[in-house]
C-alpha cells in the first residue's frame, strides 16, 4: 500500500493549504454568485450544500485526484462485491448487501448472499404480523405491545436513532424501550411500570456474548420470572438475533424464534440486519423495508456517481481536507431535528469504532492522523451551549448542519423559527464580523471610541469556519435510511483513503479481558500485581458494599 502522504495529490494538497489560508470564505462567496450551485450535490432525497468550506474548485480537483490516486474506486466496488476487506478477521463487509433492492446477486465464498437474507426479511416479517395479530402472544395469551430492545454498541445506537427518526410511523398502542448499560439503573428503570404479560424483550447481540447484553438479558429474565411466570414461559417473552444459536438457546430462547446475522456484517452496521427487529416491530415491515431502500439509493449513488458529484465521497474527502491540512481534530454534526437526537452518538460509534486506528492496513504505524473526534448534538440546544467555541474558540471545527425542511410535527411557527437558526447560525460561522463592522455598530448606539475600542476585540467573531448544510424534505424512512448509509459511505471513503481497517475493533477487547479481571478482584480482594491506584479502588468500591 503506498501511504496517502506519498501520493501527488496529498503533496500538492499540502501545498494548496497554504495558498488558501490566506483567504476568507466570505471573498469566495464575493467572487462567485454560483458558488451554492457548484458545490451542492443532490442523492437519495438529500441535498448536501457544501459551498461553506475552505474550498475552490482546485480543491476539489486535489481531492478527487486524491481519492483516484489512492484507488477508491475499485476498493467501493471491491466492498459491494464481498471481497475479504477486513482482513485483520478475514471477513467480508456486506451491509450493503442487506439493503440491496435489486437482482444484483452478491457472493460470499462463491455463494449468493441474497437468498438468505430474503429468507430473514420474510421471517421478520411474519413475527411483526404473528406479534400484531396476536397468534405470537404472552403467556397468558395477551398481545405484546411493548418491546424491550436489549443490546448494546450497534446493537443499540444505530437502531435506536431509527425508531427515533421514524416515530411518526410507530403503530398506535406499541411502546419501545432500550436497555444497554451494565448499570443496573438502566435494566431498573426501563422495565419499571411495564406490563410482564404484554413485554416482550428482544436481545441483539451479534455474539451473544457481550457482558452488557448477557447481564441485562438474565436481569430482564429474572424481572419476568418474578411476576409469577415459569421458566417454560421465557420463550414467549424472549426473541434473540444472534449469529450465536447455542449459546441462544442456552439462555432459553426458542429456534424459532431467534433471528439470523452473519459475521460479514459489523455491529455498527447491522441495523439493517434483523437486529432491526424490534424497530420493526414498533413501525412494521413496511416501513423497515422503505429504510431499507433508501440506503439502497444512496448506496447506488455511491457506487455509480462520478467521484466529483459523489455526496458520499465529498463528504468524506472534506474531512479529509480539515482534519489532515488544516489540523482539525474533530467534527461535530449539528442536527436541528430532534427526532434526530441521537443520531451523533450513533456516529461516534460507527465513525470512531470504524477509523480510531493507528496501523495501516499493511500493519505499518501511520504518520497522518486518522479517525476524527466526533461529537454533536441539537440545534438549538446547542446554540445555547458549545457553539460559542465553534464561533470565538481558538479550534477549528467543521460541522454538518442537518435539517428536514419540513416538520413532522408543525407546531405554530417553530420550524420557521428553527430554519431560521439553522441558516443564522451557519451564516455566522461562514461571514462573521470584522472589528470594523463591530465599532460602526457600537459607536451608532452612542458608545464612545475609547469604550468601543476596549469592547471591540471581544464582539469580533472571525467567521471562516467551515461547514456543510444537509437538508431534505420530510425525515421518511427512505430519507432516514439515506442519510444513515451516506456517513457510513463516507466513513468507508476516508478510511480507504487513510490505508486504515475501518471494520475491525481491536481497541475495545483489551478495556472487556481487564474488566473480567478487575471483578475477579472485586469478589476476591486479591489485588496482587496491580497499581497502587487501582488496588485503592478496588478496596474503597469492597468498603462501600
Ligand atoms: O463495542 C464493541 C462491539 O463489538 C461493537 O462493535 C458491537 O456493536 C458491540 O460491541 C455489541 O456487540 P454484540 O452485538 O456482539 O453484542
Amino acid at each position: 500500500m503506498v501511504a496517502p502522504t506519498n501520493l501527488s495529490a496529498w503533496q500538492a494538497l499540502g501545498a494548496h493549504q497554504a495558498e488558501l489560508s490566506q483567504q476568507h470564505m466570505r471573498a469566495l462567496f464575493q467572487q462567485d454568485p454560483q458558488r451554492s450551485t457548484r458545490f451542492s450535490v443532490d442523492a437519495a432525497g438529500l441535498h448536501l450544500d457544501y459551498s461553506r468550506n475552505r474550498l475552490t474548485d482546485t480543491t476539489l480537483q486535489l481531492l478527487t485526484q486524491l481519492a483516484e490516486q489512492a484507488e477508491l474506486q475499485p476498493a467501493i466496488n471491491a466492498m459491494f462485491d464481498g471481497a475479504i476487506i477486513n482482513q485483520t478477521e478475514q471477513r467480508a463487509v456486506l451491509h450493503t448487501a442487506l439493503r440491496n433492492r435489486s437482482s444484483r446477486a452478491v457472493t460470499v465464498d462463491g455463494a449468493d448472499v441474497m437468498p438468505m437474507i430474503r429468507d430473514t426479511l420474510q421471517k421478520m416479517r411474519d413475527f411483526v404480523a404473528a406479534v400484531d395479530s396476536g397468534r405470537f402472544a404472552g403467556y397468558t395469551g395477551k398481545p405484546l405491545r411493548t418491546i424491550v430492545n436489549i443490546g448494546i454498541g450497534g446493537s443499540f445506537l444505530g437502531p435506536k436513532v431509527v425508531s427515533d427518526a421514524l416515530k411518526p410511523y410507530w403503530k398506535t398502542g406499541f411502546d419501545l424501550r432500550y436497555v444497554a448499560n451494565v448499570d443496573g439503573t438502566d435494566v431498573t428503570e426501563a422495565c419499571k411500570g411495564l406490563d410482564p404479560e404484554t413485554t416482550l424483550f428482544v436481545v441483539c447481540s451479534k455474539t451473544f456474548s457481550t457482558l452488557e447484553t448477557l447481564k441485562n438479558a438474565q436481569a430482564a429474565r429474572d424481572w419476568f420470572l418474578s411476576s409469577g411466570a415459569t421458566q417454560a414461559d421465557v420463550k414467549h417473552h424472549f426473541v434473540a438475533v444472534s449469529t450465536n444459536t447455542k449459546a441462544a438457546t442456552e439462555f432459553g430462547i426458542s429456534a424459532d424464534n431467534m433471528f439470523d446475522m452473519w459475521d460479514w456484517v459489523g455491529g455498527r452496521y447491522s441495523l439493517w440486519s434483523a437486529i432491526g427487529l424490534p424497530q420493526a416491530l414498533v413501525f412494521g415491515m413496511d416501513t423497515f423495508e422503505q429504510l431499507l431502500a433508501g440506503a439502497h439509493t444512496m448506496d447506488e449513488h455511491f457506487r455509480t456517481a462520478p467521484l466529483a458529484e459523489n455526496m458520499p465521497v465529498i463528504l468524506g474527502l472534506l474531512g479529509i481536507w480539515y482534519q489532515n491540512f488544516w489540523g482539525a481534530e474533530s467534527q461535530a454534526v449539528l442536527v436541528y431535528d430532534e427526532y434526530l437526537k441521537d443520531f451523533p452518538a450513533h456516529l461516534q460509534q460507527m465513525d470512531m469504532e470504524s477509523n480510531g486506528k493507528r496501523v495501516t492496513r499493511d500493519g505499518e504505524t501511520v504518520s497522518w492522523q486518522t479517525g476524527a473526534v466526533v461529537w454533536g448534538g441539537t440545534g438549538t440546544n446547542g446554540q445555547h451551549a458549545y457553539h460559542q467555541l465553534i464561533h470565538q474558540g481558538t479550534r477549528l471545527i467543521p460541522a454538518d448542519f442537518i435539517m428536514p425542511l419540513r416538520s413532522h410535527n408543525p407546531v405554530a411557527d417553530h420550524h420557521a423559527w428553527l430554519f431560521a437558526n439553522f441558516l443564522g447560525q451557519q451564516q455566522a460561522l461562514l461571514e462573521g464580523k470584522t472589528e470594523q463592522e463591530v465599532l460602526a455598530e457600537l459607536t451608532a448606539k452612542g458608545m464612545s471610541a475609547d469604550t468601543a475600542a476596549a469592547l471591540a476585540p471581544h464582539k469580533v467573531i472571525p467567521g471562516n469556519q467551515p461547514h456543510n448544510a444537509i437538508t431534505f424534505n420530510l425525515g421518511t424512512p427512505e430519507v432516514i435510511g439515506a442519510l444513515i448509509a451516506l456517513y457510513e459511505q463516507k466513513v468507508f471513503v476516508q478510511g480507504h483513503i487513510w490505508g486504515i481497517n475501518s471494520f475491525d475493533q481491536w481497541g475495545v477487547e483489551l478495556g472487556k479481558v481487564l474488566g473480567n479481571a478487575v471483578y475477579e478482584a472485586l469478589q476476591s480482594g486479591d489485588t496482587t500485581g496491580y497499581d497502587s491506584s487501582s488496588a485503592d479502588l478496588i478496596q474503597r468500591f469492597r468498603a462501600a458494599q
